[in-house]
């Protein structure tokens, strides 16, 4: 399975995507996810890319494609297929993405794009919580850890993202209808975009993708 996961903020990217992963056997690669390890480790590029991830604007395609393209070559779990989520965010990295598959004869099968209402998306990046060290992520309302603020698996404590504030998502999901839905035109016009009602329960939106990657097979 070759996929690119698309939605906005909080649409259930990261949510579906280990489902996916789990099923297919594929690597799952989140620029988003990436992006944070830099910030935890506080490297240059992690202090460049915390400012502009906080004020929510897109982060350099260089920087962005760059990850992708070493992942793609060197991380094993992605000999049987990808699911790419948060990548690519503009016309630029969906073109310079094509262009690196074509190379390996391996073009993408999928672009799912999970649609839900901007306001909608408020309440679930308010009451996202996250594990730091696995990505796993919790809501306080919808989806509760067993502990409160306590990760099921490991007890180690969930935090907040500092994005996740209702300021920056409006910047975010300004930045994702200005650059991103002309990404999903993009896969459109190559025949292989598929929309998915993601203000169903996450169970009901997992339903929705596996039978479109059943259909396909
Ligand atoms: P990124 O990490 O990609 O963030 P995002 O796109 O804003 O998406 P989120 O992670 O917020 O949402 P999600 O869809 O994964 O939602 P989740 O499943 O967790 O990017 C962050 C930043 O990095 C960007 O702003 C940018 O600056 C930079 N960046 C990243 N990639 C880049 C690129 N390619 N180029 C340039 N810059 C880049 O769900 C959210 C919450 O809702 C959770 O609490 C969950 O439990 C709950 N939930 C999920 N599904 C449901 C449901 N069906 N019903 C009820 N609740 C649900
Ligand atoms: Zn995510």
């Amino acid at each position: 399975l070759r996929l690119v996961l698309m939605g906005p903020p909080g649409a259930g990217k990261g949510t579906q995507a280990p489902k996916i992963k789990e099923t297919y056997n594929v690597c799952h690669l989140a620029t988003g996810d990436m992006l944070r390890e830099e910030v935890k480790k506080g490297s240059e590029l992690g202090k460049e890319a915390k400012k502009i991830m906080d004020n929510g604007g897109l982060v350099s395609d260089e920087i962005v494609i760059g990850m992708i393209g070493s992942q793609l070559e060197n991380n094993p779990e992605c000999q049987l297929g990808f699911i790419l989520d948060g990548f690519p965010r503009n016309v630029t990295q969906a073109e310079k993405l094509d262009e690196m598959l074509a190379k390996r004869k391996q073009p993408l099968e999928h672009a799912v794009q999970l649609l839900v209402n901007d306001n909608l998306l408020v309440s679930r990046i308010t009451g996202r919580l996250i594990h730091p060290a696995s990505g796993r992520s919790y809501h306080k309302e919808f989806a509760p850890p067993k502990k409160p603020m306590t990760d099921d698996v490991t007890g180690e404590p969930l935090i907040q993202r500092s994005d996740d504030t209702a300021e920056t998502l409006w910047k975010r999901l300004e930045t994702y209808h200005k650059q991103t839905d002309p990404v999903a035109d993009y896969y459109k016009k190559k025949g292989i975009w598929t929309g998915v009602d993601a203000a169903q329960s996450p169970k009901t939106v997992w339903a929705s993708l596996s039978k479109i990657f059943e259909e396909s097979k």
